[in-house]
């Protein structure tokens, strides 16, 4: 037995000590009860059933929730969550590490028809704490929600599945997702990224409503030339998911509305099979009609 010439300041050191790590189990238990895949689920969930319903009571927000519309700051109640609609189909991501999910809806029979990506981050207290959403509707890049309904409910089964190939940790996990990603927005101006997409064979682009795929369905028809000009997609936003393998890219794309030389609102989503991309889903908000093209 050890002895102490000060054994009360030794107990209260090692109460102190115990205390502390209990402080960081409880902090740790919580932040990870906040971040499993059922809770993203649910609040993911809740967030269609608000849209649907038009009713923002039933969505779990922060009290000082962030909400960006299109690259505008607003106040979440002004947006369309408060407007109902008819939700045909949805795609759900969830990314247990940065604590966020993303949602693509697909309302084409709506009176008022969208297509909405949403990516949202939530506290440790599993309430949204950030709110992002690329709402398109008629006007917008090539909008078409009627054909975005029908290639998407043929690709949904994919979307919704774990692939037989998966990326595993050891693969480098979540950043050979960002890396696909990034090597796909970035091929489009930088020639140095031209050939070096890992494009799938078969590989499908919904680009609002003009699917390459419908060219052939077999074959990879997703490579993007090169663009005339010279621009930086920016302003990059993630929600990745390793378990169905799959990564949403906010980001604002300069060039294409000649109006916003800054960038105009749009959003990427990737399924990938392995390491190789499967299917791209663009939707690209435009403040003229069809961004003036
Ligand atoms: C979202 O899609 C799932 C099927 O993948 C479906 O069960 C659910 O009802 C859909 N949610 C809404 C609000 O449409
Ligand atoms: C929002 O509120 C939470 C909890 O009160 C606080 O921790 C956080 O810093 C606040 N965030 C902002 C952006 O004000
Ligand atoms: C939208 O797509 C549908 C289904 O592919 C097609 O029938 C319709 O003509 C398209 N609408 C426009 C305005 O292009
Ligand atoms: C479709 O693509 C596949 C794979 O690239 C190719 O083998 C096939 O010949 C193509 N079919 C047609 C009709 O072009
Ligand atoms: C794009 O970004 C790269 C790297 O930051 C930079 O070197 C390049 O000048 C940028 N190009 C344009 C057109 O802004």
């Amino acid at each position: 037995m050890t002895r102490s010439r000060h054994p009360g300041s030794d107990l209260r050191a090692k109460n102190m000590f115990y205390s502390t790590l209990l402080l960081f189990a409880g902090l740790a238990s919580r932040a990870s009860a906040a971040c499993t895949r059922a809770t993203l689920q649910a609040t993911v969930d809740a967030y269609l059933e608000a849209q649907a319903a038009g009713q923002l009571s039933k969505l779990p927000l922060a009290a000082n929730v962030s909400y960006l519309e299109n690259d505008v700051t607003m106040d979440v109640a002004a947006g369309v969550l408060s407007k109902a609609m008819t939700i045909d189909t949805n795609i759900t991501i969830l990314d247990t590490t940065e604590c966020a999910a993303f949602a693509e809806i697909v309302a084409a029979t709506n009176p008022h028809p969208y297509v909405i990506h949403t990516r949202m981050l939530l506290d440790e207290a599993s309430k949204i704490k950030t709110l992002q959403s690329v709402v398109a509707d008629t006007g917008d890049w090539i909008f078409n929600a009627t054909a975005t309904l029908q290639w998407t409910l043929k690709e949904l089964a994919t979307w919704k599945t774990v692939p037989k190939a998966r990326i595993m940790p050891a693969d480098g996990g979540r950043s050979v997702l960002r890396a696909a990603a990034d090597a796909y927005l970035n091929s489009w101006t930088d020639p140095n990224w031209q050939g070096k997409v890992p494009y799938g064979t078969p590989c499908a682009r919904l680009e609002g409503g003009l699917y390459t795929g419908s060219r052939n369905e077999s074959a990879n028809t997703c490579v993007m030339p090169l663009f005339p000009v010279q621009f930086n997609i920016t302003n990059r936003r993630y929600v990745i998911d390793e378990e169905l393998v799959a990564i949403s890219v906010f980001n604002d794309f300069p060039f294409l509305d000649t109006t916003r030389p800054e960038g105009t609102p749009s959003a990427n989503l990737f399924k990938l099979d392995g390491a190789l991309i499967r299917y791209i889903h663009e939707v690209t908000v435009c403040a003229t009609t069809n961004c003036g093209r």
